[in-house]
Protein backbone atom coordinates (compact mmCIF):
# COMPACT_ATOMS: atom_id res chain seq x y z
CA UNK A 1 0.00 0.00 0.00
CA UNK A 2 1.15 3.70 -0.54
CA UNK A 3 2.58 5.12 2.41
CA UNK A 4 1.31 7.81 4.23
CA UNK A 5 2.85 11.20 4.76
CA UNK A 6 1.23 13.55 7.11
CA UNK A 7 2.78 17.12 7.05
CA UNK A 8 1.62 19.35 10.22
CA UNK A 9 2.28 23.13 9.96
CA UNK A 10 1.51 26.73 8.41
CA UNK A 11 -0.60 27.55 5.90
CA UNK A 12 -0.24 30.76 4.54
CA UNK A 13 -1.38 33.24 1.34
CA UNK A 14 2.01 34.59 -0.26
CA UNK A 15 1.16 38.51 -1.51
CA UNK A 16 4.05 38.64 -3.85
CA UNK A 17 5.86 42.02 -5.21
CA UNK A 18 8.50 42.07 -7.74
CA UNK A 19 10.92 45.01 -7.58
CA UNK A 20 13.60 46.02 -8.86
CA UNK A 21 14.27 48.16 -5.82
CA UNK A 22 13.69 48.01 -2.05
CA UNK A 23 12.14 50.62 -0.26
CA UNK A 24 14.62 52.50 2.60
CA UNK A 25 12.57 53.31 5.85
CA UNK A 26 9.55 56.05 4.83
CA UNK A 27 10.65 55.26 1.27
CA UNK A 28 7.58 54.38 -1.46
CA UNK A 29 8.67 53.37 -5.17
CA UNK A 30 6.86 51.62 -8.02
CA UNK A 31 7.11 48.00 -8.14
CA UNK A 32 6.54 45.77 -11.38
CA UNK A 33 4.62 42.91 -10.53
CA UNK A 34 2.12 41.71 -7.95
CA UNK A 35 0.84 37.93 -7.14
CA UNK A 36 -0.97 36.31 -4.52
CA UNK A 37 0.14 32.72 -4.81
CA UNK A 38 -1.11 30.04 -1.45
CA UNK A 39 1.81 29.34 0.31
CA UNK A 40 3.34 28.39 3.95
CA UNK A 41 5.79 26.43 4.63
CA UNK A 42 3.66 23.41 5.67
CA UNK A 43 1.43 23.75 3.13
CA UNK A 44 4.06 23.95 0.08
CA UNK A 45 5.64 20.54 1.94
CA UNK A 46 2.57 19.23 1.53
CA UNK A 47 2.14 20.20 -1.92
CA UNK A 48 5.36 19.53 -3.30
CA UNK A 49 5.03 15.65 -1.51
CA UNK A 50 1.14 15.54 -3.35
CA UNK A 51 2.57 16.34 -6.81
CA UNK A 52 5.01 13.93 -6.79
CA UNK A 53 2.47 11.21 -6.26
CA UNK A 54 2.68 10.73 -2.47
CA UNK A 55 -0.21 10.58 -0.25
CA UNK A 56 -0.72 13.39 1.87
CA UNK A 57 -2.43 14.28 4.67
CA UNK A 58 -2.21 18.09 5.58
CA UNK A 59 -3.03 18.71 9.31
CA UNK A 60 -2.93 22.74 10.11
CA UNK A 61 -5.50 26.01 10.45
CA UNK A 62 -6.82 28.50 8.47
CA UNK A 63 -9.13 31.57 9.05
CA UNK A 64 -12.67 31.74 8.50
CA UNK A 65 -12.19 33.84 5.15
CA UNK A 66 -12.04 34.14 1.85
CA UNK A 67 -8.41 33.35 1.54
CA UNK A 68 -8.98 30.01 3.81
CA UNK A 69 -11.36 29.02 1.55
CA UNK A 70 -9.52 29.71 -1.88
CA UNK A 71 -6.40 28.07 -0.20
CA UNK A 72 -8.19 24.69 0.94
CA UNK A 73 -9.80 24.43 -2.75
CA UNK A 74 -6.40 24.67 -3.92
CA UNK A 75 -4.99 22.22 -1.41
CA UNK A 76 -7.59 20.02 -2.78
CA UNK A 77 -6.92 20.50 -6.81
CA UNK A 78 -2.98 19.62 -5.76
CA UNK A 79 -4.30 16.31 -4.45
CA UNK A 80 -3.16 17.31 -1.02
CA UNK A 81 -5.80 15.80 2.01
CA UNK A 82 -7.39 18.27 3.96
CA UNK A 83 -10.02 16.51 6.32
CA UNK A 84 -7.73 17.92 8.95
CA UNK A 85 -7.12 21.43 7.83
CA UNK A 86 -9.43 23.05 10.39
CA UNK A 87 -11.27 26.89 10.02
CA UNK A 88 -10.43 28.56 13.18
CA UNK A 89 -11.46 32.52 14.10
CA UNK A 90 -8.80 34.25 13.10
CA UNK A 91 -7.23 35.46 10.04
CA UNK A 92 -5.56 33.10 7.40
CA UNK A 93 -1.86 33.82 7.80
CA UNK A 94 -0.13 35.47 5.40
CA UNK A 95 3.08 36.15 4.16
CA UNK A 96 4.08 39.84 2.78
CA UNK A 97 6.82 38.77 0.20
CA UNK A 98 9.24 41.59 -1.71
CA UNK A 99 11.42 39.23 -4.07
CA UNK A 100 14.07 41.56 -5.84
CA UNK A 101 17.25 40.89 -7.64
CA UNK A 102 19.27 40.77 -4.29
CA UNK A 103 17.57 38.88 -2.36
CA UNK A 104 13.58 37.67 -0.72
CA UNK A 105 11.91 39.32 2.49
CA UNK A 106 9.46 37.57 3.93
CA UNK A 107 6.81 39.23 6.49
CA UNK A 108 4.62 36.62 8.01
CA UNK A 109 1.45 37.40 9.96
CA UNK A 110 0.41 34.03 12.09
CA UNK A 111 -2.69 34.40 12.41
CA UNK A 112 -4.75 30.69 12.20
CA UNK A 113 -1.60 29.53 12.25
CA UNK A 114 -0.88 30.05 16.17
CA UNK A 115 -3.91 27.98 16.25
CA UNK A 116 -1.85 24.95 15.94
CA UNK A 117 -1.24 24.39 19.58
CA UNK A 118 -0.33 20.89 21.79
CA UNK A 119 -3.93 20.41 22.13
CA UNK A 120 -5.41 21.11 18.66
CA UNK A 121 -2.05 18.65 17.55
CA UNK A 122 -3.42 16.47 20.41
CA UNK A 123 -6.88 15.99 18.78
CA UNK A 124 -4.70 15.08 15.57
CA UNK A 125 -3.87 11.62 17.46
CA UNK A 126 -4.65 9.32 15.14
CA UNK A 127 -3.68 11.06 12.02
CA UNK A 128 -0.36 11.32 12.76
CA UNK A 129 -0.12 7.98 14.29
CA UNK A 130 -1.81 6.38 11.21
CA UNK A 131 1.35 7.92 9.48
CA UNK A 132 4.62 6.43 7.97
CA UNK A 133 6.37 9.91 7.80
CA UNK A 134 5.19 13.06 9.62
CA UNK A 135 6.94 16.04 8.41
CA UNK A 136 7.18 19.46 10.42
CA UNK A 137 8.51 23.00 9.85
CA UNK A 138 8.60 25.54 12.86
CA UNK A 139 5.92 28.23 11.27
CA UNK A 140 3.29 27.39 14.23
CA UNK A 141 3.94 27.27 17.78
CA UNK A 142 6.68 25.00 19.13
CA UNK A 143 4.64 23.24 21.40
CA UNK A 144 2.39 21.93 18.75
CA UNK A 145 5.21 20.48 16.94
CA UNK A 146 6.90 19.19 20.33
CA UNK A 147 3.38 17.78 20.48
CA UNK A 148 3.57 16.08 17.40
CA UNK A 149 6.84 14.49 17.27
CA UNK A 150 6.06 12.88 21.07
CA UNK A 151 3.33 11.26 19.35
CA UNK A 152 5.01 9.98 16.03
CA UNK A 153 7.93 8.55 18.64
CA UNK A 154 5.47 6.74 20.17
CA UNK A 155 4.15 5.22 17.30
CA UNK A 156 6.94 4.55 15.98
CA UNK A 157 6.51 7.10 12.90
CA UNK A 158 9.74 8.64 10.92
CA UNK A 159 10.27 12.52 11.30
CA UNK A 160 11.30 15.02 9.65
CA UNK A 161 11.75 18.65 11.07
CA UNK A 162 12.51 21.05 8.88
CA UNK A 163 13.81 24.05 11.46
CA UNK A 164 11.92 27.02 9.52
CA UNK A 165 11.86 29.88 10.55
CA UNK A 166 14.81 29.03 13.05
CA UNK A 167 14.07 29.23 16.82
CA UNK A 168 15.99 28.19 19.55
CA UNK A 169 15.26 24.27 20.05
CA UNK A 170 15.28 22.03 23.33
CA UNK A 171 17.30 18.87 23.03
CA UNK A 172 15.19 16.56 23.93
CA UNK A 173 13.36 17.68 20.42
CA UNK A 174 16.03 17.41 18.43
CA UNK A 175 16.95 13.59 20.07
CA UNK A 176 13.24 12.35 18.81
CA UNK A 177 13.47 13.40 15.38
CA UNK A 178 15.01 11.56 11.99
CA UNK A 179 15.99 14.03 10.23
CA UNK A 180 16.88 17.13 10.40
CA UNK A 181 17.25 19.80 7.55
CA UNK A 182 18.38 23.22 8.43
CA UNK A 183 19.39 25.16 5.55
CA UNK A 184 22.96 26.79 5.82
CA UNK A 185 22.04 30.07 7.29
CA UNK A 186 19.56 28.20 10.22
CA UNK A 187 22.43 25.51 11.43
CA UNK A 188 24.68 28.17 11.43
CA UNK A 189 22.36 29.90 14.12
CA UNK A 190 22.13 26.28 15.71
CA UNK A 191 25.84 25.38 15.46
CA UNK A 192 26.41 28.02 18.53
CA UNK A 193 24.50 26.33 20.56
CA UNK A 194 25.31 22.78 20.86
CA UNK A 195 27.53 20.01 19.52
CA UNK A 196 27.46 18.61 16.04
CA UNK A 197 27.61 15.11 17.50
CA UNK A 198 24.25 15.42 18.55
CA UNK A 199 22.67 15.77 15.36
CA UNK A 200 24.95 13.19 14.01
CA UNK A 201 23.32 10.20 11.22
CA UNK A 202 19.99 12.92 11.09
CA UNK A 203 21.78 16.38 10.01
CA UNK A 204 20.63 17.42 6.43
CA UNK A 205 22.14 20.99 5.29
CA UNK A 206 20.19 22.35 2.12
CA UNK A 207 22.88 24.85 0.59
CA UNK A 208 20.91 26.46 -2.13
CA UNK A 209 22.42 26.25 -5.67
CA UNK A 210 26.08 24.03 -3.55
CA UNK A 211 23.60 21.62 -2.87
CA UNK A 212 23.28 19.64 0.27
CA UNK A 213 25.59 18.59 2.77
CA UNK A 214 25.01 15.45 4.88
CA UNK A 215 27.44 12.81 7.28
CA UNK A 216 28.12 9.75 6.49
CA UNK A 217 30.54 8.64 9.69
CA UNK A 218 31.59 11.71 10.65
CA UNK A 219 32.51 12.70 7.07
CA UNK A 220 30.83 15.28 4.96
CA UNK A 221 29.42 14.42 1.84
CA UNK A 222 28.25 17.05 -0.96
CA UNK A 223 25.09 16.18 -2.82
CA UNK A 224 25.42 18.92 -5.97
CA UNK A 225 22.55 20.99 -6.85
CA UNK A 226 21.38 20.74 -10.22
CA UNK A 227 21.81 24.24 -12.46
CA UNK A 228 18.83 26.19 -13.67
CA UNK A 229 17.15 29.09 -14.85
CA UNK A 230 16.13 30.70 -11.38
CA UNK A 231 13.36 32.69 -11.70
CA UNK A 232 12.20 32.45 -7.88
CA UNK A 233 13.28 30.40 -4.95
CA UNK A 234 10.90 30.92 -2.83
CA UNK A 235 9.67 27.89 -1.45
CA UNK A 236 12.61 25.97 -2.79
CA UNK A 237 13.56 24.52 0.71
CA UNK A 238 10.06 23.04 1.04
CA UNK A 239 10.27 21.31 -2.58
CA UNK A 240 13.55 19.71 -1.08
CA UNK A 241 11.72 18.99 2.02
CA UNK A 242 8.67 17.18 0.09
CA UNK A 243 10.57 15.19 -2.21
CA UNK A 244 13.04 14.00 0.36
CA UNK A 245 10.13 12.79 1.98
CA UNK A 246 8.16 10.82 -0.78
CA UNK A 247 11.99 9.32 -1.88
CA UNK A 248 12.01 8.72 1.72
CA UNK A 249 8.78 6.66 2.19
CA UNK A 250 9.47 5.20 -1.15
CA UNK A 251 12.62 3.32 0.33
CA UNK A 252 15.48 5.52 -1.54
CA UNK A 253 18.63 5.68 0.35
CA UNK A 254 19.64 9.00 2.37
CA UNK A 255 21.76 10.03 -0.58
CA UNK A 256 19.01 9.30 -3.46
CA UNK A 257 16.31 11.13 -1.54
CA UNK A 258 18.72 13.86 -1.11
CA UNK A 259 19.46 13.86 -5.32
CA UNK A 260 15.39 13.44 -5.60
CA UNK A 261 14.74 16.47 -2.99
CA UNK A 262 17.64 18.61 -5.13
CA UNK A 263 15.88 17.75 -8.53
CA UNK A 264 12.53 18.99 -6.62
CA UNK A 265 13.57 22.07 -5.47
CA UNK A 266 15.93 22.65 -8.79
CA UNK A 267 12.86 23.02 -10.63
CA UNK A 268 10.38 24.87 -8.65
CA UNK A 269 12.70 27.87 -8.93
CA UNK A 270 12.06 27.96 -12.86
CA UNK A 271 8.85 29.57 -11.92
CA UNK A 272 7.29 32.37 -10.25
CA UNK A 273 5.46 31.43 -6.69
CA UNK A 274 6.16 28.89 -3.84
CA UNK A 275 4.41 25.97 -5.22
CA UNK A 276 4.09 27.02 -8.97
CA UNK A 277 6.50 25.22 -10.70
CA UNK A 278 6.77 21.84 -8.38
CA UNK A 279 7.07 19.07 -10.51
CA UNK A 280 5.41 16.00 -10.94
CA UNK A 281 7.29 12.49 -10.34
CA UNK A 282 7.13 11.48 -14.31
CA UNK A 283 8.83 15.86 -14.57
CA UNK A 284 11.93 14.79 -12.06
CA UNK A 285 12.61 11.52 -14.16
CA UNK A 286 13.09 13.24 -16.94
CA UNK A 287 15.02 16.24 -15.55
CA UNK A 288 17.63 13.86 -13.76
CA UNK A 289 17.77 11.50 -16.84
CA UNK A 290 18.24 14.95 -18.68
CA UNK A 291 20.93 15.46 -16.70
CA UNK A 292 23.94 12.99 -16.88
O1 LIG B 1 9.23 28.72 2.55
C1 LIG B 1 8.50 29.61 1.78
C2 LIG B 1 7.28 30.09 2.49
O2 LIG B 1 7.69 30.84 3.60
C3 LIG B 1 6.39 31.00 1.69
O3 LIG B 1 5.40 30.32 0.95
C4 LIG B 1 5.81 31.93 2.72
O4 LIG B 1 4.49 31.63 3.06
C5 LIG B 1 6.75 31.83 3.92
O5 LIG B 1 6.14 31.46 5.04
NA1 LIG C 1 8.47 28.41 -7.79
Amino acid sequence: KKPKITVLGSINMDLVTITSQVPKRGETLFGEHFQMNPGGKGANQAVAAAKLGAQVQLIGCVGNDRFGEDIVAHLQEQGVDVSNVEPVTDITATATIIVSDQDNSIIVVPGANNYVTASFVESKRDVIAASDILVLQLEIPLEGVQKAVQIAKENGVKVILNPAPIQALPSELLKDVDYFTPNEHEQELLRKNRAEEELDGKLIVTKGSQGVCIYEDGEEVIIPAYKVDVVDTTGAGDSFNGGLAHALSKGLSLKDACKYGNAVAALSTTKLGAQTGMPTSAEVEEFINSQK
